[in-house]
């Protein structure tokens, strides 16, 4: 299972993001937790805190680091961008792309597939988001979110279609309770109709292997029944990321 924890602007001192980042460490390093990779996704100041500088050791590798986001801008004259060559040489590994919080803020299909090139030309793997607004009784949502996908994955090469890590957050479940996510049922639809838009790039077993995560007020009260046989990878926690024992309480349910 891949955790990707979105600490989003909730965690607003360095004291919180310390002790959050410290017990993180310690809950990844416990032998039981070896199936389970987790991410913390946060502002970027902090990613220059807790980067290793491209260093990585075991310990550290246990914590990957991923940007909230990264720039459209390669470098130079670009006031307040935080590069994707910036981030690489902090020793992030992953970010967030097309979160609907950015895609609020503006952000269209073709920028977030050109920010995911970005990601690629510099190692770092690109989480993609994607998601409805609402659901519709004629069920138009289904083709944004083919439009959303294939916006990210035609320009790709098979190499980069294949790590595409994708994200799957309708909106209308973010950011509320666990009473509001989506339901397992559902989950499992998604899931099958998302591998089959992702089957018309990646042939044979290819579109299984596509890391999968669902975010959307997932929390400790219902990690558990979301993750089990709905063919899910993984999770994008947002607000339960940024408590401590709600985090680590979140984690220990999947084992
Ligand atoms: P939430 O956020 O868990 O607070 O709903 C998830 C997300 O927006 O990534």
């Amino acid at each position: 299972m891949l955790i990707v924890g979105n600490w989003k602007a909730y965690v607003q001192t360095t004291d919180h993001a310390k002790k959050l980042y410290a017990s993180v460490k310690r809950l990844a390093s416990s032998t039981a937790l070896r199936d389970t990779q987790i991410v913390l996704a946060m502002p970027a100041p902090y990613l220059g805190i807790f980067g290793t500088g491209g260093k990585t050791s075991a310990a550290l590798s246990r914590v990957l680091l991923a940007a909230q986001d990264l720039s459209l801008s390669t470098g130079g004259a670009a006031t307040g961008e935080v590069t994707a060559v910036l981030l690489r040489n902090l020793g992030v590994t992953h970010a967030i792309i097309g979160h609907s919080e950015r895609r609020a803020m503006g952000e269209t299909d073709q920028m977030v597939s050109e920010k995911v090139s970005h990601a690629f030309a510099n190692k770092i793997m690109p989480i993609v988001c994607v998601g409805e607004r609402e659901r519709d009784p004629d069920a138009k949502y289904l083709k944004l979110l083919r439009a959303q996908i294939d916006a990210v994955f035609s320009p790709l090469s098979q190499k980069e279609r294949a790590q595409v890590i994708l994200a799957y957050e309708p909106i209308w479940a973010i950011g509320k309770t666990a009473a509001d996510a989506l339901s397992p049922e559902d989950l499992t639809e998604m899931v099958l109709y998302i591998r089959k838009i992702l089957g018309s790039y990646l042939p044979g077993r290819g579109a299984q292997k596509v890391k999968l995560l669902y975010g959307g007020s997932v929390e400790p009260g219902n990690i558990r029944t979301l993750a089990e046989g709905t063919g899910i990878d993984g999770f994008l926690p947002g607000h339960a990321s940024t408590d401590e024992k709600t985090f680590v309480s979140m984690i220990k349910e999947l084992q």
